[in-house]
């Protein structure tokens, strides 16, 4: 029987260009996947390309409403930015992709499955790693980076072929896009002086373009988004929805050099509009909603996450029991804020939560202050007490000295 090999397919130069390569090289049929993780391309098109690269298979998934759910979602509960700033666009689909892949490979008794990652980046780590956990019998064919198809060489091996692909429209820049956002590389941006040209935006307008504000609400179910102005929707279609909406004032706009896995510092640029929007709010509704305590190990905890996201370890333990820990502590963060949208910022300008925290009694400096402030007196001294004893007795021994 031929052997088969499932590659992970996006429709680009690159991936086009393996099918021939890897089919070759291999002497195996290639069953190219195209998952759809909201990246707006048509997937028949992409379909077609692929069947006339010489993929043996075409296979489309829509995989729009499990990233929504199964990854942004969980990304959105633990605030997950990566350096503070990146919102994981790229790394939260990875997993998702391999996933795919490794049930794909099943189906299909492929014991090879390959994809077009250099051996510069974060992706080839996530997609390998992920590969490795999921379906360890299951080896990795990485073109790009193992068997010398550089960028040149792909060119020519496309049009040797009369690959359908227009070689010459390619854009200076590396792009990867989904439903969380838009990461973009490359060209230009890597003299990381230069200021990022407007051409490179796609899912955001100029935030500078006189536009008036748009104030919207979103609701939160125990951390998770459910409706936006009073509307039901399902997570796909909130993500969606403010990805045009936010967008459109040029919200969630990053620009910004990054610590790559592999070492290298690299300069990207990013467009998040929902992604950014929904932190925005989903932050502030902890804020109202979670303790003290918790919402403090919370943010550790969300880091912890982020970074074992960013690094490729999404199929970890430590990241699955992590989950556990976000699940519980999002139990009570339920609520509507209120955000206004203009000039680039997704802004705060109330927040309600029918299990709130927030106590007016407590919090008022007006008539109807429940909160005892006596008993503050005697808890300031005690809380100081340690630091004024070893104070004390570093006066001493500086005296004695
Ligand atoms: N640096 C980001 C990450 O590692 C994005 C990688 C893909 N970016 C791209 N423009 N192709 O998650």
């Amino acid at each position: 029987m031929t052997q088969r090999v499932v590659l992970a397919y996006s429709g680009g130069l690159d991936t086009s260009v393996a099918i021939g390569w890897v089919g070759e090289r291999t002497g195996a049929d290639v069953i190219a996947l195209a998952v759809d993780v909201g990246q707006g391309e048509d997937t028949e098109t992409i379909r077609k390309r692929a069947l006339s690269c010489g993929a043996a298979e075409a296979l489309v998934v829509d995989a729009r409403a499990e990233f929504a759910a199964d990854y942004c979602v969980p990304a959105l509960r633990a605030n997950a930015l990566y350096m503070d700033r990146y919102p994981l666009i790229s790394a939260l689909s990875r997993p998702l992709i391999v996933s795919h892949l490794a049930r794909v490979a099943s189906e299909y008794g492929a014991t090879v499955v390959s994809h077009g990652c250099t051996g510069k980046g974060n992706d080839q780590v996530r997609f390998e790693v992920g590969v490795a956990t999921l379906a360890p019998d299951v080896s990795v064919l990485a073109p790009v980076r193992d068997s010398g198809m550089t960028r040149d060489k792909a060119i020519e091996f496309a049009t040797a072929k009369g690959l359908p692909i227009d070689v010459t429209a390619k854009s200076p820049y590396s792009i990867d896009q989904n439903l969380w956002g838009r990461s973009i590389e490359t060209g230009h941006l890597e003299d990381i002086w230069e200021a990022p040209h407007s051409d490179v935006y796609g899912y955001t307008s100029d935030p500078a373009a006189d536009r008036g504000a748009d104030e919207i609400t979103i609701s939160f179910a125990d951390g998770i988004p459910i409706a936006i102005d009073g509307r039901s929707l399902t997570p796909l279609q909130i993500i969606s929805e403010l990805n045009a909406l936010a967008g459109a004032h040029g919200v969630g706009r990053i620009d910004m050099v990054e610590d790559r896995l592999v070492g290298i510092k690299s300069r990207e640029i990013y467009e998040a509009p929902a992604a950014i929007t929904l932190i925005t709010a989903h932050q502030e509704l902890e804020n109202v909603c979670l303790e003290r305590d918790l919402a403090r190990f919370k943010r550790m905890a969300g880091q912890r996450w982020t970074e074992l996201v960013y690094d490729g370890l999404w199929f970890s333990p430590l990241r699955r029991s992590l989950e556990a820990f976000m699940i519980e502590a999002s139990k009570h963060v339920t609520g509507d804020v209120r955000v206004r949208l203009e000039g680039g910022r997704a802004v705060v300008t109330g927040r309600r939560s029918p299990v709130a925290l927030y106590d007016y009694g407590l919090a008022t400096y007006d008539t109807g202050d429940v909160f005892d402030q006596a008993l503050a007196k005697g808890f300031v001294e005690l809380w100081g007490l340690p630091s004024k004893i070893a104070a004390d007795r570093d006066r001493k021994a500086a005296a004695v000295g």
